[in-house]
Parts: structure tokens; C-alpha cells; sequence
């Protein structure tokens, strides 16, 4: 039954690491993800084959279209795991039944408890904080609000130096999320309008915002730290400094790239055991290329990363980023956030 189901999904399928002349008549690999995170995740699974001699194949697309997708595929789905960008959609997954549960001393060990599901459905795998990047020729770090940084960036005195990423990106939509967490929806409203209010210039991805606060256009942006380490790799003398938002309150906003076993899947071990690797042995080839936090308190985070700083995070509510995303996304769009 499985082979006929793949035949429709053979075709995109044949993009994946295992597939050496891929056709629709190959079986399928051993383990199928259906991925919404790109980064390195392809040298990541070449080096599980590698070791394990289990064969991977992925597909690429947006987390919600993947989980969509599974859902449509019911009972026939290939997907053996989901890998997602954003806490929120994990749980958004396991909510909706789509992840089953799976006993694993390994991950217990690997994965600190704020960064995995309560209920073994999900695991954290990779680490990024979405902060403050300021010009330091226009800005003195004493000027931000080290109790709130993100709604502290509602204060009048920023007006007409704020960038910011698009409300169609989960990291807005996440921040957002917990923004209404800590704050309430009225709170989270009245930042967000804040920033509206000093002239907030929106962008639709993180590296033109890091390019305008080097160019001094914007004085600040709130930006994925891997982002910047990314682009000081390239140009060390990029004018932009990392600040830790809120590090006298509630900490730095912070999401996870993560992974779980899908509840359909007819291969459940071997999906196990990737995860696992990816948790443990595979950290560095996860993470390796983007400057990610390792969720894995044994393993370094790599030298440009570490330059930046320890900071404490955000306690981090998946429940709450997913809960709170439909609230987010309105709240956002009832603002005219996007212009
Ligand atoms: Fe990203």
C-alpha cells in the first residue's frame, strides 16, 4: 500500500540526499521528513546515512502546508517525521494528533525539559533568540529598556529609528505570541501600535534589516541572532551590535527548530533514532553552518556565536506561541501592521 501512495509524492521526493537515480519505481528510504527548516539539514541527514546506513529522504515547504499535508495523507502519509522552524508549530502539531509520543532516554538526556513537549511528542533541536541589533554610532545600549526591551521600543524616543520584520513571518508572529503571553492582548496591542506609532519600518527578511541598521538607516531592528553571526562571518566590520532584550526581566525572546515522530508513520524506530542523532551525535552538523544554539547543553555553540555573549532566555511557552498565534496574526493585521 505504501509504494503505490508514494508513487504521487515520488517525484518531489526525488530531491532528496538518497535518492541516486531516483525514479517512482525506487522504494522509498528508510526515513522520510517532510522539513520546513532548510538549513544544513541535507549534510546533517548525509552524515546520519553515513553512520547509520539508514537512508533519509526530505521534503521542503512551510510548516503549515506540511502539516496540512500530513493530515490529508491520513493513514498513507510517507512522513515518518515532522521538522519544523517554530515552537508553536510543534505544538500546533502534537495538538492537533498529528505526533505520537515516544519513550526516549536519550532525548531526556539531550533536550533540556523547556525546550521538549511535556508529552515526549516533540523535542527541540536547534536554538536561536530573536533580539535586539542596534547602530552603535546611534544608539547607546543604555537607551534601551533592559526590563522590557521589546515593548520598551514603543517609547517615543525611537520614533522614526525602528526596522522590523513582516507580519507573515513566524518569527513576528511568535514574538507577538508572546508578547500577549506576557502582557495580555491589550499589552501585547498597545506595543505593537507603539512601534506603529514611532514610524517602524517593515522588511521581509532579516538580512536587509541587519544591512539597514549598518547603513544607519534604522538605528534598531529585532533580528535572529544567527543572522548576524551569519553576516559578521562575511563582514567583520558590519557597525551593528547585539543587545540581549530584557535581560532584567523576563529574558531574551527565544524559539527552537524541532522534530517529531509522525503518528502515521510505519517506520517509528528508525524515525526515533534520527531525531535522537540529530540531538546528540548530529548537533554540530545540525546546527553547524548557522550559527544556531545547540539544544544540547554538551555541545558548544561555535566561536562567533559564543563572542555574543551569554544572555538568559525567555522562558520558552510553545503552548502559548501556538495558542496565541491566531491572536497575533489579528492583532497585527487589525494594526495594519504590514503598511
Ligand atoms: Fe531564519
Amino acid at each position: 500500500m505504501r509504494r503505490t501512495t508514494l508513487l504521487g509524492t515520488a517525484l518531489s521526493l526525488c530531491a532528496a540526499v538518497a535518492a541516486s537515480g531516483c525514479s517512482v519505481f525506487d522504494p522509498p528510504a528508510d526515513i522520510q521528513v517532510y522539513s520546513a527548516r532548510h538549513y544544513d539539514v541535507e549534510d546533517a541527514f548525509k552524515e546520519f546515512e553515513e553512520q547509520t546506513g539508514k537512508s533519509v529522504e526530505f521534503i521542503f515547504d512551510e510548516d503549515a502546508a506540511l502539516l496540512e499535508r500530513i493530515k490529508a495523507e491520513g493513514d498513507d502519509s510517507p512522513a515518518d517525521v515532522y521538522m519544523t522552524v517554530d515552537a508553536g508549530n510543534l505544538w500546533n502539531a502534537a495538538d492537533q494528533g498529528v505526533l505520537e509520543a515516544i519513550d526516549s532516554p536519550a532525548l531526556d538526556d539531550a533536550v533540556p525539559a523547556e525546550y521538549r513537549d511535556p508529552e515526549n511528542r516533540w523535542f527541540g533541536l536547534a536554538v536561536r533568540a530573536r533580539t535586539v541589533l542596534y547602530n552603535p554610532n546611534a544608539v547607546d545600549p543604555a537607551e534601551f529598556d533592559a526590563e522590557d526591551t521589546y515593548g520598551g521600543l514603543a517609547d517615543p524616543k525611537w520614533s522614526g529609528r525602528l526596522c522590523m520584520r513582516d507580519s507573515q513571518e513566524a518569527y513576528t508572529q511568535s514574538l507577538v505570541a508572546s508578547l500577549i503571553a506576557l502582557h495580555g492582548e491589550e499589552g501585547a496591542r498597545d506595543i505593537v501600535q507603539g512601534w506603529l506609532d514611532n514610524d517602524v519600518q517593515i522588511m521581509s527578511n532579516d538580512i536587509l534589516l541587519i544591512e539597514a541598521v549598518d547603513a544607519g538607516t534604522c538605528d534598531v531592528a529585532i533580528v535572529n541572532h544567527y543572522y548576524v553571526a551569519r553576516e559578521l562571518d562575511e563582514k567583520p566590520d558590519l557597525n551593528v551590535k547585539l543587545f540581549w532584550a530584557s535581560q532584567e526581566g523576563e529574558g531574551t525572546h527565544v524559539n527552537i527548530s524541532g522534530a517529531g515522530v509522525v503518528a502515521t508513520s510505519d517506520n517509528k524506530a528508525d524515525a526515533q533514532e534520527l531525531i535522537e542523532w540529530l540531538a546528540t551525535d548530529g548537533q554540530h552538523d545540525f546546527i553547524g553552518g548557522n550559527h544556531e544554539y545547540p539544544v544540547n547543553p554538551s555541545v558548544e555553540p561555535d566561536e562567533l556565536v559564543a563572542s555574543f555573549g551569554e544572555f538568559t532566555p525567555m522562558t520558552l511557552d510553545a503552548q502559548a506561541y501556538g495558542e496565541n498565534n491566531a491572536a497575533a496574526v489579528a492583532l497585527l493585521a487589525d494594526l495594519g501592521y504590514d503598511g
